[in-house]
């Protein structure tokens, strides 16, 4: 399996778990559950995030010319850190989940903006050999 299409399948199990959260943020009662979701996203959403910096790296050797797509990646990955890490430190619910909320809405355009521009680009970097090397990394 080529490593855009793990990443892919990746983005559909995170996809379903927002669902989840949305659907429950109105019944959470307490700062401390909200925490425990973004805890419970904080280190998948890390590890999804490292195998697409390595990939959008080794791709980027390939193809120097057209940076911006990986340098938006890359941003965005900051971002969702930010957000998780300003959620950890929140003080009230209210605060926790406007947090939270922001985070989903902010990653399920990344994940579109993934699918159909960097995963692509990356696809036409490099051999479909790389791509599924890549994903047994
Ligand atoms: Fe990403
Ligand atoms: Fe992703």
């Amino acid at each position: 399996m080529r490593i855009t299409d793990a990443l892919s399948t990746e983005h559909a199990v995170f996809l379903a778990a927002f669902d989840q959260v949305e659907q429950m943020m109105p019944y959470v009662q307490t700062l401390g559950e909200v925490k425990v979701i973004g805890r419970l996203l904080e280190p998948l959403l890390h590890r999804h995030g490292e195998k697409e910096e390595h990939l959008a790296f080794s791709a980027l050797n390939h193809i120097l010319k057209d940076r911006q797509p990986f340098e938006r990646l890359h941003l965005d990955h900051q971002e969702k850190d930010n957000l998780l890490a300003q959620l950890a430190g929140a003080g009230n619910l209210a605060e926790a989940q406007h947090l939270l909320r922001m985070a989903i809405v902010m990653l399920r355009v990344h994940f579109l903006y993934e699918e159909q521009v960097a995963f692509p680009l990356m696809e036409k970097a490099l051999q479909d050999e790389s791509l599924e090397a890549l994903s047994r990394v």
